[in-house]
């Protein structure tokens, strides 16, 4: 499938743009990220008009990224300021600037038509940066397409077999799901409510709960770039009060942001936001342990599967199930997404 072009994808976490130049590879265009001493994020294109050297290998002077090579030396917009060993500079000495911008602890950029480019579209998760929650987070590198990524999280009932142990139990993959496709807001939500169901490792041992839980698990999947698993544990028994307050319930928030590297590799970027435990350290070191265990587990999986498909002959068929109407709907919504950004105008240069 083609890329998604004309969207916002997360480029990396805040925290990781400073004032070192972080190099990434996006939809297959290479970027090098920086904040400019105002605090601003930037995002050019790692490659050095002159002899092609990377950006991200040179140096950063003030806000301006002096080429390593022979001392082009660019500003945040991509422009060209200096020149070694002359006073004039190339009229067509210029990088392309990628809009970015930072939202939830997140810093984003717009891969497309910088005409177009509008921060409002950015899609929310906003309990990554709100003091009501604790959160611990990481990024994967994964070697396969993004698509495997999707289909995999919009599937949870991989967690009994895949996770056993960890996030796992058998009423996971036993338990029937609704899907639901919502166009206007370009959102697929995925639903699976268990009842009665054991409480695996990651919750029994996050929230102290010892036996049987009511355990909810609400996707929402904003093609191409976001997915959020809300998610809901409280002792067997125990629902919210009619007037939503929901006193012995633990909330978790898992935020996967999905950015597409090049056709064969992905940046798995995964946040667990907890409303519970607020600040202990012991169950934030063991809820990232545990998480990044589970988003290995995954990434084993994926590159696996990767190589098998690339190895496929052309039209090899799949079978699909009841619970594959998430990821299908995503795939068709990714497709439509795709087809309609390629029919776009190409940017005037
Ligand atoms: S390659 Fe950058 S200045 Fe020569
Ligand atoms: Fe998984």
């Amino acid at each position: 499938m083609a890329f998604v072009r004309n969207q916002w994808y997360v480029a990396a976490y805040s925290a990781e743009v400073g004032r070192a130049l972080l190099a990434r590879i996006i939809l297959g265009e290479p970027l090098v990220l920086y904040r400019t001493s105002a605090g601003q994020p930037a995002a050019l294109a790692d490659r050095c008009v002159h002899r092609h050297f990377p950006l991200s290998a040179s140096q950063l002077d003030g806000d301006t990224i002096v080429c390593g090579y022979h001392g082009f030396s660019y500003g945040p917009d991509g422009r060209c300021v200096a020149v070694p060993g002359q006073q004039r500079i190339p009229r067509t000495a210029r990088v392309s600037a990628y809009p970015a911008a930072e939202q939830d602890s997140l810093v984003w950029v717009w891969i497309g038509d910088p005409e177009r480019a509008d921060p409002g579209l950015i899609p929310r998760a906003p309990w990554l940066d709100d003091a009501g929650y604790t959160t611990v987070r990481g990024m994967e590198p994964l070697a396969a397409r993004y698509e495997l990524l999707v289909d995999n999280l919009l599937d949870l009932s991989h967690e009994t077999y895949l996770h056993g142990g960890y996030i796992g139990t058998p009423e996971v993959a036993d338990t029937p799901i609704s899907t639901e496709i919502d166009q206007e807001q370009r959102v697929i939500r995925v639903s699976r409510r268990m009842d009665n169901a054991a409480c695996p490792p990651f919750y029994a041992q996050s929230t102290g709960i010892g036996g049987r839980i009511v355990r909810w698990q609400d996707i929402e999947y904003y093609p191409p770039c976001l997915y959020v698993l809300h998610s809901r544990v409280a002792p067997a028994g125990v629902l919210p009060r009619p007037d939503g307050t929901d006193p012995d319930g633990f909330h978790v928030e898992v935020v996967y942001a999905i950015t597409p590297s090049t056709e064969t590799s992905t940046y798995d970027f995964w946040a667990v936001a907890r409303d519970f435990a607020p600040g202990d350290t012991d169950v934030s070191a063991f809820l990232h342990d545990s998480n990044r265990t589970v988003v290995l587990q995954d990434v084993e999986a994926l590159n696996m599967l990767e190589r098998v498909i690339a190895a496929e002959p052309p039209g090899t068929q799949e079978l699909s199930i009841n619970i594959d109407t998430g990821g299908l709907a995503a795939r068709r919504m990714l497709a439509r997404l795709a087809e309609e950004s390629a029919c776009l105008p190409a940017p005037v240069p």
